[in-house]
């Protein structure tokens, strides 16, 4: 691993200076990482659009952030079902039609550990389905309006990645065959490692102004684990959370914001703490696995992913 670019510490908020101006798109902003994320973005300036599912979750984070930092913090929301494609279709119709420039767009929004197989609207394994094929959808639309503002893409992904099958599995994708909630829930993540890194690729194929980013939280207190996981797992990941290598869930936004805000970082590199296991510790470059730059995989992912979206890339 190379030396931390910003000390011993690592990334923190105190490097941020003020961002009034800069807009912020979040997607799963009412809760965990993504909350956090906006807090901090709200905190100095900055003007945050989160990107939900739940109204009702919504308003009431939003009422928090306000409580917390004055009633003229720039929080608001669009409605965003990454489940639903139709819902994504609208919600970014009315980002494209309500927002003015894109700051960056940080795709942070997921489920995990789906005890049973269960899927979207749209006839998909529900974890590939809301975590990769809704944000694929949801880049795709909002990609030129990005690029009007010189922006950046944010993924926010997991060392889960390395955990699962390591590979897609083109031949059944909704695990018909082997469903099991870890493994499928990695290969979500994975999935969406390789869209960030193929975006990059083609961006920089295409001469095009767009900077992509890809990051993890390490271990962060959250509520990612809901009723949806097995009662094992869901006790499993509460004694888990217990423990001290475990950070706050507002540590674990930092390498989604610095993703977002930071200038002069190599887009190549896989970002998050890089502590013991990576579960927390400085923000900086963490170690990535190979496989995940499998150009031939990387290809055909965005290939299958443009078709069960319906909708072609232009970039
Ligand atoms: N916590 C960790 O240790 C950990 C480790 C590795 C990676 N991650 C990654 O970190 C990111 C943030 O997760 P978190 O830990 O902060 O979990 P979290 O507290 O559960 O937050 C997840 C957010 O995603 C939203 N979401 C879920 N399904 C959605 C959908 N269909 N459409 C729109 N939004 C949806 C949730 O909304 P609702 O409240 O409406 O469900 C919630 O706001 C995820 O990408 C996760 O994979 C977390």
């Amino acid at each position: 691993m190379s030396t931390n670019q910003f000390g011993k510490q690592g990334w923190t908020p105190e490097r941020l200076g003020n961002l009034s101006g800069k807009t912020y798109l979040i997607t799963g902003a009412n809760a965990g990482t993504g909350f956090e994320a906006a807090k901090i973005l709200l905190s100095k300036g900055a003007e945050v659009v989160m990107l939900n599912r739940n109204e009702t979750k919504s308003n009431k984070a939003i009422a928090d952030i306000k409580a917390q930092l004055g009633a003229d913090a720039k929080v608001s929301l669009i409605k965003t079902d990454l489940a639903e494609l139709s819902s994504v279709r609208h919600a970014a119709a009315e980002v494209n039609k309500s927002v003015a420039k894109i700051d960056a767009l940080i795709c942070n929004a997921a489920v995990a550990q789906i005890a049973k197989q269960t899927f979207t609207p749209d006839g998909f394994e529900s974890q590939l389905g809301i975590n990769h094929y809704g944000h694929f959808l949801l880049v795709n639309l909002l990609f030129d309006k990005i690029e009007q503002s010189n922006g950046k893409i944010v993924m926010v992904v997991s060392e889960g990645y390395k955990m699962g099958l390591k590979t897609i599995q083109f031949e059944d994708m909704n695990f018909d065959k082997n469903y099991n909630p870890m493994n499928t829930y990695c290969h979500s993540k994975l999935a969406q490692m390789i869209f960030g890194y193929e975006l990059q690729n083609r961006i920089k194929a295409a001469n095009k102004n767009i900077e992509v980013y890809v990051c993890h939280p390490g271990a962060s207190r959250t509520s990612l684990i809901r009723e949806t996981a097995s009662r094992r797992d869901r006790i499993l990941f509460s004694i888990f959370a217990l423990l001290p290598m475990v950070q706050s869930a507002e540590k674990g936004a930092y390498p989604e914001v610095m993703c977002a805000t930071e200038d002069n970082l190599n887009q190549a590199a896989y970002f998050g703490p890089t502590g013991t296991l990576n579960w927390s510790g400085p923000v900086g470059e963490c170690d990535m696995e190979s496989f995940v730059k499998d150009k031939a995989i990387m290809e055909k992912l965005w290939t299958v992913s443009e078709e069960q979206t319906g909708e072609k890339f232009q970039v």
